[in-house]
């Protein structure tokens, strides 16, 4: 390990107001996403897909690091240039889902546990000398009648912790997520508690594992009420209850916070993003920003379509929805600039595929 190249790499990721982009969709996720629209789910689609998206010119005006997944790592542009060199080229940096998913854990019905530590130390030399520089895993949590456990949380938490070690040991800067699901009544207290909990837990299983805060990136959820809570929130009292919650649980030697979308629509994860930076970014110890899947990449994906005549409108989504989002560091995001999106053209000459 080399702490200097951790701590830079870590704070890279989160340097001039930029963010992640996650492209790290499992197969069957993403050939999920696919099914919805009518596109095959064949691997020659997925990587026509991913070859679009890190082909969108200028991307690293917005985007610090794109994630990828096992099968995206290995893939190539239609010209032969692997997808790692394409990305590296473009001034982004490339990192790796490295878990094997989240699997029922036993005993607890509707909770999970998320499974690949085994072999892990082998897969990620593997990664590294592929080109990653940091690593992500996901953990989830449920809310719900009685749930989620402690056996849960400090499973999840224990399993990111050793993940997060290993991956320091090998160079990685681990990318740890764990991510308080929105699906439910949940109201945005119960969230609260409940992300509050995990959190201690899971940074006092990292304290334990000796991970070194500085060379790491915190992924978490916003806290917000569940998607069917009859009484949804305003975009203040979440960016409210989210730093509260983080300011109360999350070490100030964290270079950033990058939140994940979990399903919430592109312009709303923008705006939540933007109204915590607005109130609170001068008297954060950590930067606030984003590491989105669904709020960067849906509407390209649907106007994608499987469709290479679609490929330049489906990149112009992309860069917009990265460029709302790295305006939402700044506090500088507004709802006008949703506004004739897909019409405008951005000025930077087009790769073509
Ligand atoms: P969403 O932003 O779509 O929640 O995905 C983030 C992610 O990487 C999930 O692990």
């Amino acid at each position: 390990m080399n702490p200097r190249k951790l701590i830079d790499t870590a704070t890279a990721l989160v340097a001039d107001d930029k963010g992640l982009l996650a492209m790290d969709e499992s197969n069957p996720t993403c050939n999920k996403r696919f099914a919805k629209l009518g596109i095959p789910q064949t691997e020659e689609a997925r990587r026509a897909y991913r070859e679009l998206i890190v082909t969108t010119p200028s991307l690293k005006d917005s985007i610090s690091g794109a994630i990828l997944y096992d099968e995206t790592i290995r893939q190539k542009k239609k010209d032969g240039t692997p997808f790692v060199k394409a990305i590296t080229d473009a001034g982004i940096i490339p990192g790796i889902k490295v878990d094997t998913g989240a699997k029922a854990l036993a005993g607890h019905p509707g909770e999970k546990i998320t499974e690949g530590l085994d072999g892990l130390r082998d897969r990620l030399a593997e990664y590294i000398q592929m080109g990653a520089r940091f690593a992500k895993w996901r953990a989830v949590i449920a809310i719900g009648g009685g749930i989620p456990s402690r056996s849960c949380i400090e499973s999840n938490a224990n399993a990111l912790a050793r993940y997060a070690a290993l991956c320091q040991e090998a160079g990685l800067v681990p990318l740890v997520e764990p991510e308080v699901l929105m699906n439910g009544e949940h109201t945005l207290e119960q969230c609260s508690k409940v992300t509050e909990e995990v959190l201690r837990t899971v940074f006092n299983q990292l304290y334990t594992q000796g991970v070194m805060l500085e060379g790491m990136i915190l992924k978490p959820n916003m806290v917000l009420p569940g998607l069917t809570c009859p009484k949804q929130e305003s975009m203040d009292v979440v960016a409210g209850a989210t730093v509260s919650c983080f300011l109360r649980a999350v070490p100030a030697a964290l270079p950033g916070i990058a939140f994940l979308s979990g399903g919430q629509s592109g312009e709303l994860a923008s705006a939540r993003l933007n109204a915590m930076n607005v109130k609170f970014k001068s008297r954060m110890p950590w930067a606030l920003a984003f590491s989105f899947a669904r709020a960067i990449q849906q509407p390209a994906l649907e106007i994608w379509q499987g469709q290479q005549v679609n490929v330049l409108a489906a990149q112009r989504a992309l860069y917009h929805r990265a460029t709302c989002d790295r305006a939402a560091r700044r506090g500088e995001y507004t709802a006008a600039m949703e506004l004739g999106v897909g019409q405008q053209e951005h000025h930077v000459a087009h790769a073509s595929l």
